[in-house]
């Protein structure tokens, strides 16, 4: 797949899932929609979905709406990929999951892998949205751009 349709294809999906959730403010229902629709749009995606910050337990996150196989429950800031894009609210991309020093294997199908930090209206770190794919170096600046539109879209109002 070359870039431009990735792009188009996210421009698509932004739509979709806009319209959709035109009028719904429940977080838990946007966050299950986001990672459905997306997880249909995308061939490459084989595991989609929320890490959400815990109020109860600070510096720790708890597994939200997903879509694929079992994945862990809980993931403290700054360990695993999804740590770390947490403890530095920026989106992480990596190519071979198993070069990553301290990834958490949750499926060992997965190869790549790109998290996406999310972000209130307030600028507060409220999840963060993180995708596999079986395949190696799935995931790229097309995906980064799409996702980030995404979630500042759908979450950052
Ligand atoms: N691989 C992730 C853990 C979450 S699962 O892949 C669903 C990580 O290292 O953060």
């Amino acid at each position: 797949m070359t870039q431009p349709d990735k792009a188009a294809q996210y421009a698509q999906a932004a739509r979709d899932i806009r319209a959709v959730l035109d009028g719904e403010p429940d977080r838990t229902a946007r966050m299950a929609t986001v990672a459905s629709m997306l997880t249909q749009a995308f061939e490459h995606y084989f595991w989609a979905g929320f890490y959400v910050v815990d109020p109860e337990r600070p510096g720790e996150l708890v597994v939200g709406p997903y879509q694929g196989t079992l994945g862990c429950l809980r993931i403290t800031f700054g360990r695993g990929v999804c740590g770390t894009a947490a403890a530095e609210k920026q989106t992480v991309i990596v190519e071979d999951v198993h070069a990553f020093d301290g990834h958490i294997a949750c499926d060992s199908r997965s190869n790549s892998e790109i998290v996406v930090p999310v972000l209130d209206g307030a600028g507060e770190l409220i999840a963060v949205f993180d995708v596999d794919s079986t395949e190696f170096a799935a995931f790229d600046e097309a995906d980064r751009a799409g996702l980030e539109g995404i979630m500042t879209e759908i979450f950052g109002g």
